[in-house]
Parts: structure tokens; C-alpha cells; sequence
């Protein structure tokens, strides 16, 4: 696949805001995944960190190393022709500009069109630096899954005003500082309507309601392949999980049975 510019990158993005049209972008963490859904019409695939969850086994994303991150995306690389490849940076891994710009190298070195790093005004110096080194970035704003310890669970976000005042000037100080777009997750529906409204940068949700410009899932989530656990906000559409379950079963019945 053809690397498109940082310059590029950002005219798609702010195309498909300007065009109103819904971006509808997935998680994938393995080839075969990547090119199937990369040959359905994902518009970005996403190596996210809840690769620790559906695919390691990890209770958060806390443990994802950066070199669990560059496996990963490789191999989500050399399936995907089509679709933006975004990788997430894993906890710990940005904690000064330098090490932000760093790993963020390495992502890209692994194949990786863009990173995501979570948080707003408070790692805006690490922003900036990766900016600067010319990696384009989409934002995370809204429950940050990296600070799920300390704040004992996945939590609606603007709930009271001061809240929605922060989560609001974050998503435009942003923008103002050149990332592709935002995600923004478990933000009340009414509150992420209203920062999408604000922004010319697209808005990324996921369990934050119809009004933002695109949606993003756990692709794990969407087709039934983690069925121990599914989000409220998850309309499944497949339930491979149990697919694969039964049709094991029937497997082992009948080779016991030959
Ligand atoms: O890690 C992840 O999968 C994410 C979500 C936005 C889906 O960050």
C-alpha cells in the first residue's frame, strides 16, 4: 500500500467531516481479521491496546507493552490495502515528549499510518512532539481506558457541568494543534453531539451516542468473539463465539464417535 502524507491523511479526515458522511472504523489486532474487514469497507482499523482484553487475556490494557503493540500492528499492516492503519500507544509509554516521539517511530516503523494516545490538555507537550515529527495523531478524550485502576471502573463522562466544560476546551485545543480527529469514548450523547458540532476535526465514539461523525467498536465485541463480556453500548451483529463453540463440539462428538 501507498504511505499517504501526514497532509493527506488529514485532507481525508477533514472530508469526510466536511461530506457528513459516517466514518466507520473497527479494531483488528491479526491478519486475517485486518483484510477481511479492510475488504468490507472499514474505513481506519485500529491496533488498540484492548488487545490486552480480547486477545492476551489481561483484566485492562495496563500490561500491553509497546512490543506486543509493534507485533500486532505488523501483522494488521500486511493485511490491510486499503483502510487507515491506527496504532493505539500502550500505557507508560508517552510519559515525556521524548519517549512519546519514540514510540510513536516505532509504531510507524511496524507500519502504523497514525497513532492514538489517550488524554487532552495534559499531554499536550507529548502531542506536540509528535506532531512535530511529522506522525499524525487521533485523539482519545472522554474515559480514558489507561486510568480504568484509578478511576475503579468505565464511567460515563460529563455527567456535570465542569466536566463538560473540560471535556469540550480538550477536543478544541486539539484540534487547534493539528491531530487527524478524536475519539470519544463513554461521553454522554448529548455533551458528544455538541463537541462534534464545535469541532471541524472528526469525532470518533464509541458508547457516545448517533451525533458524533463516526463510529469505532471492539470488533471482538461486534461479532461475538469475546462472549464473556459485551459492552452495553454493543449491538452485536454476529456471534462467532458460540458459532465456534458448537461447531467444535460437533467436531470433537463426531471424531470420538468414528
Ligand atoms: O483500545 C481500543 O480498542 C480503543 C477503542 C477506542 C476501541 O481504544
Amino acid at each position: 500500500m501507498t504511505r499517504e502524507s501526514f497532509i493527506e491523511l488529514r485532507s481525508r479526515f477533514l472530508n469526510w467531516k466536511a461530506e457528513g458522511k459516517k466514518i466507520a472504523s473497527l479494531t483488528a489486532y491479526d491478519y486475517p481479521t485486518a483484510r477481511l474487514l479492510d475488504e468490507a469497507g472499514v474505513d481506519f482499523l485500529l491496533i488498540g491496546d484492548s488487545l490486552g482484553m480480547v486477545v492476551l487475556g489481561y483484566p485492562d490494557t495496563i500490561d500491553v507493552t509497546v512490543e506486543d503493540m509493534v507485533h500486532h500492528t505488523k501483522a494488521v499492516a500486511r493485511g490491510c490495502k486499503r483502510a487507515v492503519v491506527i496504532a493505539d500507544m500502550p500505557y507508560k509509554s508517552y510519559e515525556t515528549p521524548q519517549q512519546a516521539v519514540e514510540t510513536a517511530k516505532r509504531l510507524e516503523d511496524a507500519g502504523a499510518q497514525c497513532v492514538k494516545l489517550e488524554g487532552g490538555r495534559a499531554i499536550l507537550p507529548q502531542i506536540e512532539a509528535i506532531l512535530n515529527a511529522n506522525i499524525p495523531i487521533l485523539a482519545h478524550l472522554g474515559m480514558l481506558p489507561q486510568h480504568v485502576r484509578e478511576e475503579g471502573g468505565y464511567h460515563i463522562k460529563g455527567k456535570v457541568e465542569a466536566e463538560q466544560k473540560a471535556l469540550l476546551e480538550d477536543a478544541l485545543a486539539l484540534e487547534k494543534v493539528g491531530v487527524l480527529g478524536t475519539v470519544l469514548e463513554l461521553v454522554k450523547h448529548d455533551l458528544a453531539g455538541e463537541i462534534s458540532r464545535a469541532l471541524k476535526i472528526p469525532t470518533i465514539g464509541i458508547g457516545a451516542g448517533s451525533n458524533c461523525d463516526g463510529q469505532i467498536l471492539v470488533t471482538h465485541d461486534l461479532i461475538g468473539y469475546f462472549p464473556w463480556f459485551v459492552p452495553k453500548h454493543v449491538k452485536q451483529i454476529l456471534h462467532i463465539g458460540e458459532d465456534i463453540r458448537e461447531g467444535v463440539r460437533k467436531w470433537v462428538e463426531e471424531l470420538k464417535r468414528s
